[in-house]
C-alpha cells in the first residue's frame, strides 16, 4: 500500500475505534445461534405460551431448550392416582419440536408441588409402586421427545454436613434409597434421556454442595446411574459465587454433565431497578454464563421463565427481557459471554 493511501485508511481506523459502539441491533441477535454448541433455555409457561404475543415471539427466537415451568410437576400431570393430564406439558413438547428445540423434564421426584394423595397416606409399598408407575408413564409417554430429566429435584439438605437429603414424603418412606430408587426407575424405562439431579444453593463450593459432591460420587461408585447434575443458579443481585466454575469444573471431572437449570438474578432491594442495577445484574448474568461457557461439559444455561412480569418472583426483575418483552442490559450480556466477549462494565 502506498504512503498516500495508507494515511487515510490509519486515520478512519482511528476514527472508528474512538467514536462510541453503536447498540447492537438486538433483532439481530439470536441467542441460541450463539450459545451453539450449548443449549440456551427458558422455563416455558403455558399460561403465556400462545396466549401472550410478544412472550410468543421471543421464546420461539432465543431459545433451544425448553423446561415446562409446572406443567410436568406432579400435581399437574398425575392429580389423581394412574390418572395423567398430559395436555398443558404436551403443549409444550410440540411447541419445542416445531422450532427444532430441545426439552427438559421436570420432575420426578421432589418434596413440593405433589398431589394429597402422594404425599399422604400412602404405605412405603404404596408410594414406591407409585412412583414407578409415575416415572413409567410420564417417561412412555414422551419417549424419544426429553432430552434430559430432572429426575430429583431439591433433595439435599439445607442442613449439611448434619443431614445428607431434605426431610420429605420420600425419605420419610425410602430414607436414603429414595435418590437412588427415582434414578434407577427413570433409567430402565428409557436409556436415552439425561438423568439429571437437580438442586439449589450448590452453585459455589460449600457445605450442600460438597454434600451434594460426595452423594452424587457414591452413586457413580455404586453404579446408581446419573448423567448429569443441575445447578438451579437463583441468585440475588451481585450474589454469584466467585467459584461457580471451580465448582462445575468438579462436578464435570467426575464424569458428568453439568448444566445452569433455572437461572434469574433477582434485583432484590434495588426493584425496580435503575441503570446501574439493570447493569449489575448484566455482569451477574455474564458471569453465569462464562462460567458455563468455560467448562467444558456445561452443556445448557436455563433461564426461570423469559420475561419479568411473567417471573415466579413478583417484584425481582429477574430476568433478561423486561415487562414489554424488550431486552434488557443482561440478554446483551448473555450475548457476549457466549461469544466470548469480556465482562460488561456497570
Ligand atoms: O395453577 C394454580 C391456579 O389454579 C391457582 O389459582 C393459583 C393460586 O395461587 O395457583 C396456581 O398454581 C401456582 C403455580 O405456580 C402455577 O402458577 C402455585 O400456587 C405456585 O406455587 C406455583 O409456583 C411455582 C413454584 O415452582 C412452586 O414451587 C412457580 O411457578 C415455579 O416457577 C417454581 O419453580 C421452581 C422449580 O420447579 C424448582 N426450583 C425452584 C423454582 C422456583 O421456585
Amino acid at each position: 500500500m502506498s504512503y498516500r493511501l495508507f494515511v487515510p485508511v490509519l486515520l478512519s481506523v482511528a476514527l472508528a475505534s474512538a467514536a462510541p459502539s453503536p447498540t447492537p441491533n438486538p433483532n439481530n441477535i439470536i441467542l441460541r445461534d450463539l450459545a451453539t454448541p450449548r443449549f440456551f433455555g427458558a422455563a416455558a409457561n403455558t399460561s403465556w405460551l400462545y396466549h401472550d404475543k410478544n412472550y410468543t415471539e421471543v421464546i420461539s427466537k432465543q431459545f433451544s431448550i425448553f423446561t415446562p415451568e409446572n406443567e410436568m410437576k406432579w400435581e399437574n400431570i398425575e392429580p389423581e392416582p394412574n390418572s395423567f393430564d398430559f395436555g398443558p406439558a404436551d403443549e409444550i413438547v410440540s411447541f419445542a419440536e416445531s422450532i427444532n428445540a430441545k426439552m427438559r423434564g421436570h420432575n420426578f421426584m421432589w418434596g413440593n408441588q405433589l398431589p394429597p394423595w402422594v404425599n399422604t397416606s400412602l404405605t412405603a409399598t404404596e408410594l414406591d409402586r407409585a412412583l414407578q408407575n409415575h416415572i413409567t408413564k410420564v417417561m412412555d409417554h414422551y419417549r424419544g421427545k426429553l432430552y434430559a430429566i430432572d429426575v430429583v429435584n431439591e433433595m439435599i439438605s439445607d442442613n449439611t454436613p448434619n443431614e445428607t437429603f431434605k426431610d420429605n414424603i420420600w425419605t420419610q418412606k425410602f430414607g436414603e434409597d429414595a435418590v437412588p430408587k427415582a434414578l434407577t426407575y427413570a433409567r430402565a424405562v428409557d436409556k436415552t434421556p439425561k438423568l439429571y439431579i437437580n438442586d439449589y444453593g450448590i452453585e459455589g463450593i460449600n457445605s450442600k454442595s460438597d454434600t451434594m459432591y460426595n452423594v452424587v460420587k457414591g452413586f457413580l461408585a455404586d453404579g446408581v446411574p446419573l448423567d448429569a447434575v443441575g445447578f438451579q443458579c437463583h441468585f440475588g443481585l451481585n450474589q454469584v459465587p466467585t467459584d461457580l466454575q471451580a465448582n462445575l469444573q468438579r462436578f464435570a471431572d467426575l464424569g458428568l454433565d453439568v448444566a445452569i437449570t433455572e437461572l434469574d438474578i433477582n434485583l432484590g432491594a434495588a426493584f425496580p431497578g435503575n441503570a446501574t442495577a439493570l447493569a449489575q445484574q448484566a455482569q451477574n448474568y455474564w458471569e453465569v454464563v462464562n462460567a458455563c461457557v468455560s467448562t467444558n461439559r456445561c452443556v445448557s444455561v436455563t433461564v426461570w421463565g423469559v420475561s419479568d412480569d411473567h417471573s415466579w418472583i413478583p417484584l425481582g426483575n429477574p430476568l433478561p427481557w423486561n415487562d414489554i418483552k424488550q431486552p434488557k442490559p443482561a440478554f446483551f450480556a448473555i450475548a457476549d459471554a457466549f461469544e466470548g466477549k469480556p465482562e460488561p462494565s456497570a
